[in-house]
């Protein structure tokens, strides 16, 4: 059975412009460059990155951000130096462990998106476990993007579709957005009306290549170890100036204020 679709999509219909973002998606990067710069190796950037990780998450939850999305892993990272692919599953594996009887009791609901399968068994119960620990949380929903790719995530999506409906391989012209969307490996949250990339680079890696269509973007030099608590408000702030106009013009938008 195909899922409801829960939300609206950016596309069909007009979201609204929560002053505090309602999905917040972030790709936390930097986190080599910033050990490098130390002469400290890039692992312990990764090590780093993750007490940045609980500092955003906390505040997140007090800002009354509701769903929070980091990307944690892309599908081309398996390109790096194993070495450097073996500690970020072990860092995975060792926060899993340690976070998620805290994240817990914070009231988040965490979840995993990607393609598990390609992880050692260990880590994919861990991470089936941590989810159904924190299933009936609603305060903060946190997912974690691991082996993910914006690409795949469409792929994905079209070939559970066309399984469960056939019919659409002979009728490919019926086939509606609304008909992909409660696919997609996000179908539980709206879609992200702020982006934020640390590291300085510009630009979305794969990530949420669909969910992306008109999220505001913000790009910050600022190394994933160093993200503060004052860089998430200041993206929030500049977040709040955005004039988000979903293809009308600003006339259009002052009209109906
Ligand atoms: C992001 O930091 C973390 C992951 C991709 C796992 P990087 O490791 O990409 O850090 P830089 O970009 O090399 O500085
Ligand atoms: C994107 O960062 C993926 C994650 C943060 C997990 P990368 O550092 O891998 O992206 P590119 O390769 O520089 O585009
Ligand atoms: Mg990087």
């Amino acid at each position: 059975m195909p899922p409801a679709a829960m939300h609206q999509s950016s596309t069909l219909a007009v979201p609204g412009h929560p002053s505090i973002p309602r999905h917040l998606a972030i790709i936390m990067d930097g986190n080599g460059r910033w050990a490098t710069q130390r002469f400290l190796p890039r692992t312990a950037g990764h090590a780093r990155g993750v007490q940045t990780v609980r500092r955003v998450v906390e505040l997140c939850g007090r800002r009354g951000v509701k769903y929070l999305t980091l990307f944690a892993f892309s599908s081309e990272n398996w390109r790096r130096p194993q070495e450097e692919v073996s500690l970020l599953m072990r860092l995975f594996v060792q926060t899993l462990e340690k976070e998620v009887g805290k994240l817990g009791e914070q009231g988040v609901r965490l979840r995993v998106v990607g393609d598990i399968a390609a992880f050692e068994p260990r880590l994919q119960e861990l991470i089936r476990v941590a989810e159904a620990r924190t299933a009936q949380n609603d305060a903060l929903h946190l997912t974690i993007a691991a082996n993910y790719g914006g690409r795949w995530d469409i792929l994905q999506a079209t070939r559970r579709m066309l399984a469960n409906h056939p019919e659409l391989l002979a009728d490919p012209g019926a086939i509606e957005e609304s008909a992909l969307t409660p696919y997609l490996s996000m179908a539980y949250a709206p879609e992200p009306d702020l982006f934020i990339r640390t590291g300085g680079e510009q630009r979305i890696s794969n990530f949420l290549v669909w969910q992306l269509a008109y999220t505001e973007l913000y790009f910050t030099d600022r190394y994933w170890p160093d993200f503060s608590a004052r860089d998430i408000d200041d993206a929030f702030e500049w977040y709040r100036t955005r004039e988000r106009r979903f293809g009308r013009t600003s006339a259009q938008l002052a009209g109906s204020a």
